[in-house]
């Protein structure tokens, strides 16, 4: 057979074709999902991005062209042209768009032969992560992992439509630049025309989009990457996206609305979802006191219940003693989970050991007492007390913690969550968004002994606490929020300082000296200066919100070539050692192990 296909184009992706389309001359091109040689005649599905099309060769309509299609193998590169026929009866397939039909194939070009893949390019494969990893241009054929990405452009696309829209403008901030501070450790680049200094790419473009909000650029937005040096978990990358937003002359309800506005069009347009508007809103007091996290996942109740002042005066030393010295007692109620097994509540005490626990105390409610090691502890008038507290029924499963509040807090907060899912208390199809306001300024960092920013350090502080900064910055309140989305933080801003003399207060509290600060950010303190207009933003963790949006439990699952837990990309095995050469002209040399 001549290559009559050369130059030929293809007419159709490989989702398109439809029984009005029988009797077409159509020409596909695409990948060789699988070949079935049915005694005679051979199938092949052909796989483009767009879908699926049932190709065949007949030997009864041309002989030489079945005899090539033997060769074909999975992932062959095909062009076919063909006559678009309606299926037998009996064969048609109604899982697939183009189920009705079938292409009877009467010429055949092999447009490149493939080696047999290390998986099959199917969807609920069963093969570990790294060697999805290693081979993520195949994985990335995968219909999964295509629709995520098509659906992640789609985003893209919306978000920017709507800012548009509004009068945002587009605007790029360096990545060869100084530290910014949002909590991590820095990226950092040698610089080889400035032996000895170093670049750090951006944690974020804070800094630069409050310069444009000086600049007098009043509405930025940017799809931008950041970059974290910092623990890998399933929602973390070192790279990310954020959908980077700051305005000026604005309040945190203008923020909330443009933000609410968003997602509200985004989930319209990618999902044909209906958000209800306003979203919710929690202070961190009430977040943190009712779900233990700051974080807050609202689809369901199994609220925690704080019994400090019923226990302070208990003969049960643990929990008395914990109240004493300022800590807390809370509990949760695990409706009607009275059978599970101590194994079960001992696997349950080693998941809160997990967030610094020290232990986990229960008890189980039977129909006229309670059975637990600690309910000899306590006086009638306090039992009755604690049921009412914790609503405590008959069938109940009780936990409690007594500790420091970070620790009851965050360890119930996790509990809950893995009960929700394992109780199914969750409905998996809700899309539940709050935001969460009035965060403290600073918080108390154990290991480093000082204040640290909760937000950062531009974040302006509420103004009746201006004057607190100095004599009692851990009970100033902020102007942050952040925007929940089902129990992850998908987005966080606040309203800036833009005052100098504020600027250097935060800096003080958070134990900088004068001389450092100017070192670090007195660009930033000069432009303050210059006519700062009053502006806030926000940036939205765009890979969180497209995981959430694909229905993912990781956000590699909608990054294209994401890094490891160890923030190494398998695919092209980056980070690699380097020469000699390249470290001289970089005026650096190799000397492993310093911090060990
Ligand atoms: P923040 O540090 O809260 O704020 O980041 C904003 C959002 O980005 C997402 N995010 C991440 N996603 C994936 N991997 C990571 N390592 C990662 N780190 C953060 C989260 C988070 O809510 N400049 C401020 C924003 C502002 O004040 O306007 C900032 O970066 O979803
Ligand atoms: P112990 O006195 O160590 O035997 O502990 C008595 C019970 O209290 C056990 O069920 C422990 O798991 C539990 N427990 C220990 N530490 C804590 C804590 N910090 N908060 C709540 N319960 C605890």
């Amino acid at each position: 057979m001549t290559d009559q296909l050369e130059n030929m184009r293809r007419t159709q992706t490989n989702g398109e074709l439809r029984i009005k389309d029988v009797g077409k001359e159509v020409i596909l091109m695409g990948w060789v999902l699988r070949r079935r040689d049915h005694g005679g005649v051979i199938f092949v599905d052909l796989r483009d991005r767009e879908g699926i099309t049932q190709v065949v060769f007949n030997p009864a309509v041309d002989k030489a062209v079945h005899a090539k299609a033997h060769a074909i193998r999975n992932e062959y590169v095909l062009g076919v042209r063909g006559k678009v026929d309606p299926r037998p009866e009996g064969m048609v397939n109604p899982n697939l768009p183009t189920g009705e039909i079938e292409v009877t194939v009467t010429e055949l070009k092999i447009l490149n032969p493939a080696k047999t893949p290390p998986f099959l390019i199917e969807d609920n494969i069963d093969v570990s992560e790294t060697i999805r990893l290693k081979f993520r241009h195949l994985d990335l054929r995968r219909s999964q992992m295509q629709q995520n990405l098509i659906l992640r452009h789609k985003a893209t696309a919306s978000v920017r439509d709507y800012l548009n829209s509004q009068g945002f403008l587009d605007i790029e901030t360096p990545f060869l630049t100084r530290s910014t501070p949002e909590g991590a450790r820095d990226y950092l680049v040698p610089s080889r025309v400035n032996p000895g200094h170093f670049y750090a790419l951006p944690q974020s473009p804070q800094m630069f989009k409050q310069l444009f909000m000086i600049s007098g650029f009043d509405r930025y937005y940017q799809i931008v990457r950041c970059f974290r040096d910092e623990d890998l978990r399933a929602d973390r990358q070192p790279e990310f996206t954020q959908i980077d937003i700051e305005m000026s002359f604005v309040g945190e309800a203008d923020i909330m609305d443009i933000t609410e506005g968003m997602m509200a069009k985004l989930f319209k347009d990618v999902l044909n979802v209906k958000l209800s508007l306003p979203f919710s809103r929690l202070t961190y007091e009430e977040a943190v006191g009712r779900f233990g996290l700051d974080k807050p996942d609202t689809r369901f109740g199994l609220e925690l219940k704080d019994i400090s002042d019923i226990v302070k005066g208990s003969g049960f030393k643990l929990f008395s003693e914990a109240v004493k010295k300022g800590g807390v007692v809370k509990a949760l109620n695990a409706k009607g989970c009275i059978d599970f097994s101590r194994k079960e509540i001992d696997d349950l005490t080693d998941f809160v050991t997990v967030y610094r626990a020290k232990g986990m105390a229960w008890i189980k409610a039977k129909d006229n007492q309670w059975q637990s090691p600690i309910t000899k502890f306590f006086t009638d008038k306090e039992k009755e007390a604690l049921a009412k507290r914790v609503e405590i029924e008959p069938g109940d499963l009780i936990f409690f913690l007594a500790d420091q509040p970070k620790v009851v807090n965050e360890a119930l907060g996790y509990l809950r969550n893995h009960l929700g899912k394992r109780l199914n208390l969750i409905n998996e199809d809700e899309f539940k968004f709050g935001w969460v306001t009035q965060f403290p300024m600073f918080e108390f960092d154990e290991t480093e002994k000082r204040l640290q920013a909760l937000h950062h350090p531009f974040t302006s502080p509420v103004e009746e606490d201006y004057s607190k900064l100095k004599d009692d910055p851990l009970s100033v309140k902020s102007r942050a929020y952040d925007l929940v989305l089902n129990g992850f933080e998908i987005g966080g801003g606040s309203i800036r300082i833009h005052q100098r003399d504020i600027q250097e207060n935060v800096f003080e509290a958070l134990g900088l000296e004068k001389e450092t600060y100017e070192e670090k950010f007195g660009f930033l303190l000069s432009a303050l200066d210059s006519g700062a207009p009053p502006h806030g933003g926000i940036a939205i963790g765009f890979d969180r919100l497209v995981m959430l949006l694909c229905g993912e439990s990781s956000i590699r699952d909608v990054i294209a070539f994401p890094k490891t837990q160890k923030a190494a990309c398998l695919l092209t095995r980056a980070p690699s050692e380097t020469n000699k050469a390249q470290l001289e002209e970089l005026h650096l040399r190799m000397r492993l192990g310093l911090s060990s």
